[in-house]
């Protein structure tokens, strides 16, 4: 055991070399494929960003028309998965369903489980990129008690994804530009975040060669927790909490800072950004503009800019380097988008799934060994076995 080193929660550990997503905590940067993150929110769209993160280039338009239809000619999911999902309870968590239909989708998509080559490889991956939105929107209808939407292939990604999510039985969907302009950059935002714990997780389901359907399964599930993706719906249910409590944003940052109370302000912190978190940036800003654009008046806005303002002057935050996270503020926009509360992790994951991909894509081709750490054993050296009646 002398030889382990002891480094709980990997704070200090690199687990792998990767050339997919830079990120520098102290001065607040991010990079895909070394395009920075504002760039690409301002200008890409979501399916090149995840050309980008996947293949390492930015699409030229032919490449990108290409990866396209060979995605759309994969959404079709099998009617059995529906049988599935008919079978939970409509109160189910999205995250649940989602991460159980994801591994579901193996049982009818056998060819996507031993992919060595680079081709194998492509197949399995427009696969997962043409059905996941596809499970994550009939999740939602699910929960709303609606008929499930099949989507329209001249649509572009992301707005063939509000179609299936929001198009009401018996009336016409009509995209509205600033909302898929929102979820574009939501989308974009969320994509990649180098080795965090759901994509960690990742990783090391697929080094055993577990197919990629359910190394991302595994990966919705780490996503689930809320000091990872579920922060975002944390964040909302705290907002509400203390508007309902009367709006004494004071109270709660006492709450947060007491080490004998568990609440933590959600959405405040990260293990790696010890700086403004670029991508908290961008969202305020697109939270503000969403809001003017929509006309949607928002009470928790004002809660969660008050909180902030206090934060960032109360000696406690600032000690530990405690800013606003990308989930402080995502939320705010999803309620604008009328995506309902239950549904933010989901959109986290339709967002990080491109990511995701990339990382396992890019563990397979470097051949990475099975993740397997180990540990310093505390418990009992050796005992002797007693006869049950003498125990
Ligand atoms: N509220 C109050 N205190 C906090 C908070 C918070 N949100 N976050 C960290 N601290 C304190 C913590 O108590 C500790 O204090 P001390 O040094 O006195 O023991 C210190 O700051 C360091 O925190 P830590 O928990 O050791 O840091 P970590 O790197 O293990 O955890 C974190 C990072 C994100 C899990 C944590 O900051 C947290 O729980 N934040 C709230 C949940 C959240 O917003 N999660 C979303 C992360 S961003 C989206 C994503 O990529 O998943």
């Amino acid at each position: 055991n002398g030889l382990i080193t002891l480094d709980r929660g990997f704070k200090n550990t690199g687990s792998c070399e990767s050339a997919i997503t830079f990120l520098n905590g102290e001065e607040g940067i991010l990079r895909y494929r070394g395009y920075a993150i504002e760039d690409l929110a301002d200008n890409a769209s979501f399916l090149e960003v995840a050309y980008l993160l996947i293949f390492g280039e930015l699409p030229n338009k032919t490449e990108l028309d290409n990866f396209y239809s060979d995605i759309k000619k994969e959404s079709h999911v099998d009617e059995d998965v529906k049988k599935i999902l008919d079978g939970f309870p409509k109160s189910a968590h999205p995250m649940g369903v989602v991460s159980s239909l994801t591994n579901a989708l193996i049982a009818f998509n056998p060819s996507s489980v031993n992919v060595d080559s680079e081709e194998d490889m492509y197949k399995a991956i427009v696969k997962l990129l043409a059905k996941f939105p596809v499970i994550c929107a009939w999740a939602l209808r699910k929960s709303k008690g609606q008929p499930l939407d099949y989507g329209d292939n001249s649509l572009n990604y992301v707005d063939n994804v509000l179609k299936m999510m929001f198009k009401k039985p018996n009336e016409d969907y009509k995209v509205d530009p600033v909302v898929s302009s929102a979820l574009n950059k939501l989308l974009i935002l969320h994509a990649d975040h180098e080795q965090n714990c759901s994509t960690s997780t990742v990783r090391i389901v697929g080094s055993s060669h577990a197919g990629l359907f359910a190394s991302i399964s595994a990966g919705v599930s780490a996503l689930w927790g809320p000091l990872h993706g579920g922060a975002n719906q944390a964040v909302i249910d705290m907002l509400e909490g203390i508007k309902e409590d009367g709006g004494d944003t004071k109270k709660y940052m006492s709450k947060a800072k007491d080490k004998e109370d568990p609440f933590r302000l959600m959405g405040f912190g990260h293990r790696v950004y010890k700086n403004f978190d670029p991508r908290a940036k961008i969202i305020k800003k697109s939270a503000d503009e969403v809001l003017n654009n929509l006309g949607v008046q928002e009470p928790v806005l004002d809660i969660a800019k008050g909180l902030e303002k206090e934060a960032l002057e109360d000696d406690y935050f600032v000690k530990r380097k405690l800013y606003p996270n990308v989930d402080f503020y995502s939320g705010i926009i999803y309620r604008a988008l009328d995506i309902p509360t239950n549904m933010f992790t989901v959109m986290f994951a339709l967002g990080r799934l491109p990511g995701w991909i990339a990382q396992w894509r890019e563990m397979r081709l470097q051949k990475e060994p099975i993740g397997r750490p180990r540990q310093v054993y505390t418990g009992e050296t050796h005992r002797e076995l007693k006869p049950i009646e003498k125990r």
